[in-house]
């Protein structure tokens, strides 16, 4: 039999050869073998500091003791019963848990998926079955899966649209409130909001409000490229829905979970939507979603409206468990809102020597770096941030970039000052290499990323 080759390259080339590409959205080499905190550790032994946390997926950073402590001994006692036909208490102790933690002090109910997508999916289909609306409002930009039901309100990307139609019906994307690249040509002093009066027309002309079951948004749109939304925008839009009776659905997946410096991002906006989606960090990267919304929504649907056979699994249920007790025991909240603020702070400093850094915007360890070629035109600087990526790879940083040009900062919240500090250091040494012409054109054949 071949001797399988261990370096990172080969095995790169080799899952070039079995998988397939349509799953990978590649920035650089990179093959990951072990994780700490928020240091990862290649296939070669070398190591880098995570800035991505696996997509923001690794909230209490990599392999925490008792997160890992909790899977070892759940593991042991029971790996899985299929929720749909037994009950178990880790379950209910978890639903018990999302209840306290998430904003509003209403009945609530929960139900539990796997990916964010799925979870997606079954909030559409609960806000159409309560309210008996079929239209769906939804953003230009946004990212809510891949599942046809949410990528349905996914407007992200062509390749994730073409050629698979048709999707569902009746749902409408409206602009999100971007206020960098205003598409009213307006700026944040002379906002008159005219991105809500267009939903505003829309509903007047062609989208019949009592026919909109919900707005579904993210409270940060983060693929978009970390799109902060202005609060009076948040809470003239929430106030728009309470007035036709629209629900008000937040997906939480990315910013979930204490990345933002608050438990769930909504909260910035002192808002108690409907309901509110979340995955990714909920149990430290063991597959798992939830949807947490008013218990009457919640009981819209009739037996088996929305289940799956390895849903809500003891083993993910205890890892969430464990990662709400390291959420709160390391103040996990507080540490992201602090981090922050000292990490803007210093790329902000970074954006005034930089003039490649057309701005730095966020919430706690949410980050967005927008580089531009131009600061009056905000043209992206798509090769800028591909050459940045690479290089600071290269040096021992993992960034990525999104929308084509917007770096990708968002750490574990374990990360220490001493690590933000080296890896803000590396970021400065990668714009200084690309603006000097040292990072070669060859590396743009492979840093595609999202590829728009
Ligand atoms: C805001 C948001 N919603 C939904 C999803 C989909 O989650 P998943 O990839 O777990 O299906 C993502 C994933 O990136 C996301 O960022």
């Amino acid at each position: 039999m071949k001797q399988p080759l261990h370096d990172s390259m080969n095995i790169v080339a080799r899952d070039h050869e079995v998988c397939a590409g349509f799953a990978r959205a590649p920035y650089f080499p990179l093959v990951v073998k072990r994780g700490r905190g928020s240091i990862l550790e290649d296939a070669d032994g070398k190591e880098y500091i995570d800035l991505l946390a696996s997509a923001a997926a690794i909230n209490t950073g990599h392999c925490h003791p008792t997160v890992v402590e909790a899977l070892r001994d759940q593991v042991g006692e029971l790996i899985h019963y299929t929720p749909g036909y037994v009950y178990h208490e880790l379950k209910v102790q978890l639903a018990e848990e999302l209840v306290r933690i998430t904003p509003g002090k209403y009945r609530k109910r929960v139900a539990f998926g796997l990916s964010g997508s799925d979870s997606i999916d079954g909030m559409i289909k609960l806000v159409r079955a309560y309210t008996m609306r079929p239209k769906i409002v939804s953003f230009v930009q946004a990212y809510h899966g891949s599942t046809y039901g949410a990528l349905s309100l996914t407007a992200l990307s062509l390749n994730m649209r073409r050629s698979i139609g048709p999707l569902l019906p009746e749902v409408h994307h409206i602009n999100y409130p971007d206020c960098y690249r205003c598409d009213f040509g307006s700026s944040p002093e002379r906002c008159s909001l005219q991105c809500l009066n267009d939903f505003r027309r829309a509903m007047h002309y062609y989208l019949p409000p009592d026919e909109i079951a919900a707005v579904v948004m993210e409270p940060i749109a983060g693929d978009a490229g970390f799109i902060v939304p202005p609060k009076r925008y948040m809470q003239e839009l929430h106030s728009i829905c309470k007035q036709h009776g629209i629900l008000f659905v937040v997906d939480e997946v990315q910013q979930g979970f204490g990345r933002t410096g608050k438990w769930f991002c909504i909260e910035h906006f002192y808002i108690e939507p409907d309901i509110i989606v979340m995955g990714k960090s909920i149990a430290s990267g063991i597959p798992m979603s939830a949807i947490v919304g008013r218990a009457e929504i919640m009981e819209a649907l009739d037996a088996p409206g929305h289940l799956f056979t390895t849903g809500g699994s003891p083993v993910a249920c205890r890892a969430a468990l464990a990662t709400i007790s390291v959420i709160e025991s390391e103040q996990l909240v507080r540490r992201a809102a602090d981090m922050g603020s000292y990490m803007q702070e210093e790329l902000k400093r970074l954006a005034g020597v930089y003039d490649l850094i057309g701005e730095v915007r966020g919430l706690g360890l949410t980050i967005g770096v927008d580089l531009v070629t131009d600061r009056g035109t905000k043209e992206r600087a798509r090769e800028a941030a591909a050459k940045i990526c690479y290089r600071s790879f290269e040096r021992g940083v993992i960034v990525i970039f999104m929308a084509g040009n917007v770096l990708r900062i968002q750490p574990p919240l374990v990360i220490t000052k001493e690590q933000v500090d080296k890896s803000l250091d590396v970021l400065e040494h990668s714009i200084r290499d690309y603006l000097g012409g040292k990072i070669p054109d060859e590396i743009l054949n492979f840093a595609k990323g999202w590829g728009m």
